[in-house]
Formats: C-alpha cells, sequence, structure tokens
C-alpha cells in the first residue's frame, strides 16, 4: 500500500471518529455545531493526526487506542485556524478551498465554534480509556503546546511582528511554537499512548519539532511560490501582511535546503524504532510539496 493512500485511510478513520465526538448539529445551539462540524471535517491533510496515530504504531502498538487523541490535536488544530483567520488576525477568506468560518456562519460563531472545539478536544483526552498516568500525561503534552509556550504564544509573536524587523531567533522561536509545538506535541502524545520510555517520548517529540519547523518553512515558501488553486488558500498574504518569513530572512533556496535538512535530521533519531518506516514518509512528505 502506497505512503499517500496509507495517510488517506488514516485520515478516513480520524474523521469517523471525529464524527461521532462532534455534538450534532441537529442539537442546540445548531449554528455553533454546524461551525464545528464545518471546520473540523472540512477537506484537510489531517497531518497531526495521523503523526498520533503512525507515532504510536512506530512502537509496534495497535493504533486505534490513540484515536481520540488524534482526533484531539485536530480539534485544536482546528480551533486555530478558525482563529488564525478572523478579521482580528490574518483576515482571511478562503481555508481548505472554502469560505473561512467567520465568512460562512459570522464573527461571533466563528469565534464561539473555535472555543468550544477548543475545550472538546481536552474533554476527548480526558474521556480516553487508557491508564490515567498516560492521560494526565497526554493533557500535560497537549495544554503546554498550545498554551503561551504553544500556539497561542507563537501567534501572538506572529500578529505583533507584522511590519517589524525580526531576528532570525524571534523568527525561529515563532516558527516553534505555532507550528512545531502541536505537530511535536502530536508525535509525542503517540509515543505516550504506546507507553514509550520517557527517551523514546523525548525523541519523538524532538522528530515533531524538526518535522514541524521544516513543514513552516515549507508553508512559507509556498505562501511565496503557490497559488491559491493549489494551497485552497491565499498566497502572497505572507508579504501583505509584512510577516517575517524564512524565505523573506534568507531566500528561497536556502529556506527549501534548510527544510531539507531538517527532514533529514529528524528521519535519523528514530532508525531504532522499530517500526519508523511510516513515520520517515512523513518527514518527507512535510518537505515534499516543495519540490
Ligand atoms: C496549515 O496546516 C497550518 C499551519 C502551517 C500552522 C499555522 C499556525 C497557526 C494558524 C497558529 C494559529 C494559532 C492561534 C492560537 C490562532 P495544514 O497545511 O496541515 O492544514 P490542513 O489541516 O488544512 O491540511
Ligand atoms: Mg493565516
Amino acid at each position: 500500500v502506497s505512503f499517500e493512500v496509507q495517510l488517506s485511510q488514516y485520515a478516513k478513520l480520524v474523521d469517523n471518529r471525529l464524527k461521532h465526538l462532534l455534538p450534532s448539529p441537529k442539537e442546540t445551539p445548531c449554528e455553533l455545531h454546524e461551525a464545528m462540524q464545518y471546520s473540523c471535517l472540512s477537506p484537510g491533510k489531517r497531518l497531526r493526526p495521523a503523526l498520533v496515530l503512525v507515532s504510536c504504531a512506530a512502537f509496534s502498538t495497535d493504533e486505534k487506542i490513540a484515536l481520540d487523541a488524534a482526533c484531539a490535536v485536530e480539534m485544536i488544530h482546528s480551533f486555530s485556524l478558525i482563529h488564525d483567520d478572523l478579521p482580528a488576525l490574518d483576515n482571511d477568506d478562503l481555508r481548505r478551498g472554502n469560505p473561512t468560518c467567520h465568512v460562512k456562519f459570522g464573527e461571533a460563531v466563528a469565534i464561539l465554534a473555535g472555543d468550544a472545539l477548543f475545550a472538546l478536544g481536552f474533554e476527548a483526552i480526558a474521556n480516553m480509556n487508557l491508564p490515567a498516568e498516560r492521560v494526565v500525561k497526554l493533557m500535560k503534552i497537549l495544554t503546554r503546546s498550545v498554551g503561551t509556550y504553544g500556539l497561542v504564544g507563537g501567534e501572538t509573536l506572529d500578529i505583533l511582528s507584522e511590519n517589524q524587523t525580526v531576528s532570525t531567533v524571534t523568527l525561529e522561536t515563532i516558527h516553534l511554537r505555532k507550528t512545531a509545538s502541536l505537530i511535536a506535541a502530536s508525535c509525542e502524545m503517540g509515543a505516550v499512548c504506546a507507553g514509550a520510555n520517557s527517551e523514546d517520548q523525548e525523541r519523538l517529540r524532538l522528530f515533531g519539532e524538526k518535522i514541524g519547523l521544516a513543514f513552516q518553512i515549507a508553508d512559507d515558501v509556498l505562501n511565496e511560490t503557490s497559488t491559491a488553486e493549489v494551497l485552497g488558500k491565499a498566497v502572497g498574504s505572507d508579504r501583505e501582511l509584512g510577516k517575517a518569513t524564512y524565505p523573506t530572512l534568507f531566500g528561497l533556496e536556502p529556506s527549501k535546503r534548510k527544510a531539507l535538512e531538517l527532514a533529514f535530521e529528524a528521519s535519523n533519531l528514530l532508525t531504532h524504532l522499530p517500526n519508523h518506516a511510516l513515520l520517515d514518509e512523513i518527514a518527507k512528505y512535510a518537505v515534499n510539496r516543495l519540490k
């Protein structure tokens, strides 16, 4: 089975479970639930949940035990995209090829749908059928990766740095928090579900951090070189908003080289694991979009 097919099978597994975990649009408040489903089930790569599952499977453990952790990560990711697209933040009209949540449902419902997805993610983890110790560990990893030391802090730095001169250190901090932290958490959470030892948990986190950074650099490059039709979201928006990116600081070719290097380093961390081939493929995939 090819890598793409495997990834789409994981995406289907995640989407079926998400449909079950997300509140029904028939239940009140219907509009809120509709907006949650609209964003969380819109056609995306489901890369982060796949990383939870594949990281668990890397230890030759049945990945289905990690399914709700995978769904939780996608809910958090979906919350972050909804809020990122709002007029007060990036003000984008297009996401995953469709109108953004606030364009479709209005700003108030979009903000609240993001909030509710954020909460539901943690509820999904709290309800997992795993030893309590592992559940607490999952909570710790996820909360840390979305708060000020993760998504929210990174997004804040990103917004406040618009039209500012940004040092390479600050740029790396933004990328690490805004994008790499949730990807790293996904990998580490997969390892925790599998009951991996603390060294391996740490290796998976580092693997995720490297491919997360590579992924964001690739995203920056594609924002300059790709088209809205291919990406399903606006291009050239970083430049318009005066955002510091890898390509603006280092140039396109050095940025591509950096991303490829990071993906290579990431794979080298996992050679000892019984079942690491699929993680290697994902590392390559994170940067292959550049070729
Ligand atoms: C695209 O993911 C998303 C990113 C590269 C991450 C950008 C980071 C943010 C928007 C942080 C926002 C944070 C807050 C708190 C508002 P993807 O290409 O995997 O998208 P897909 O899921 O549609 O495939
Ligand atoms: Mg954006």
